[in-house]
């Protein structure tokens, strides 16, 4: 079991303007696992993937990940998400100055890699995702899905043991979601690693170990 969650909890805003984005979810993934998560638009899918990716901090609840718990108070989040967690966001966070390459080297150094290992394997899984061509295109010459791409090769820099992906597809056509997600089951097939991908993408489910669907902040249907 690598991810634990009892009674995850998130809050946003005040009085009678807040939100309970998610509501007292409980759920554990086995090591392995490929988990889908769907729902309507703003039912709470990237606050759950947030809090279960230690982006986020939830107001109730407790987490463990990979064997240990979370310690909100005293533990550096940070620390946390660069030794075990790769994280796709829905905007693609990328550093505006830097190339495609760099994006993902950089990543890799603050997770420990030498420059050498960094370059040789930032290369590797750049072109993996088909951006051979435009390693040192900066974020804004890139279109969106391309943009994307390299978001997901820097989730996949640091070998984490869990990767979470809030649609990974959605700027994609609908041969470069097929090469995304044939990436995703080669990565399931040789490392092991965990996946859980918000996405409407229907060929992905058939390859879905569970599909987990969000209403109003709470599990629906798994
Ligand atoms: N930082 C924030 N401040 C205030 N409200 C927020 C914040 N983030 C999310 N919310 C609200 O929480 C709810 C859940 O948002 P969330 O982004 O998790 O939805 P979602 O399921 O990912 O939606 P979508 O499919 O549109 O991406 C929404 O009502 C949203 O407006
Ligand atoms: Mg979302």
């Amino acid at each position: 079991m690598i991810v634990q969650a009892k009674g995850l909890t998130k809050r946003f805003g005040e009085g009678l303007a807040q939100i309970v984005a998610v509501d007292d979810v409980s759920l554990t993934i086995e090591t392995g696992e490929l988990v889908i998560v769907m729902g309507d638009s703003g039912c709470g899918k990237t606050t759950l993937v947030s809090l279960l990716g230690c982006i986020l901090t939830p107001d109730n609840g407790q987490l463990t990940l990979d064997g240990q718990v979370i310690d909100y108070a005293g533990q550096d989040l940070s620390q946390v998400r660069r030794q075990k967690i790769g994280f796709v966001f829905q905007l693609f966070n990328l550093i505006p100055y830097l190339s495609a390459l760099e994006n993902v080297i950089i990543a890799m150094q603050i997770g420990g890699f030498s420059r050498f290992e960094a370059e040789k394997r930032a290369k590797d899984l750049l072109t993996q995702v088909g951006l051979a061509r435009r390693l040192d295109h900066r974020p804004a010459q890139l279109s969106g899905g391309e943009k994307q791409r390299v978001s997901f090769a820097r989730a996949l820099s640091n070998n984490p043991k869990i990767i979470f992906a809030d649609e990974p597809t959605a700027n994609l056509d609908s041969r470069q979601s097929d090469n995304l997600m044939n990436l995703v089951r080669q990565l399931r097939q040789e490392q092991q690693t965990t996946i859980v991908i918000v996405t409407h993408y229907q060929a992905l489910q058939k390859d879905a170990d569970r599909v987990i669907y969000m209403q109003d902040g709470k599990i629906l249907t798994d």
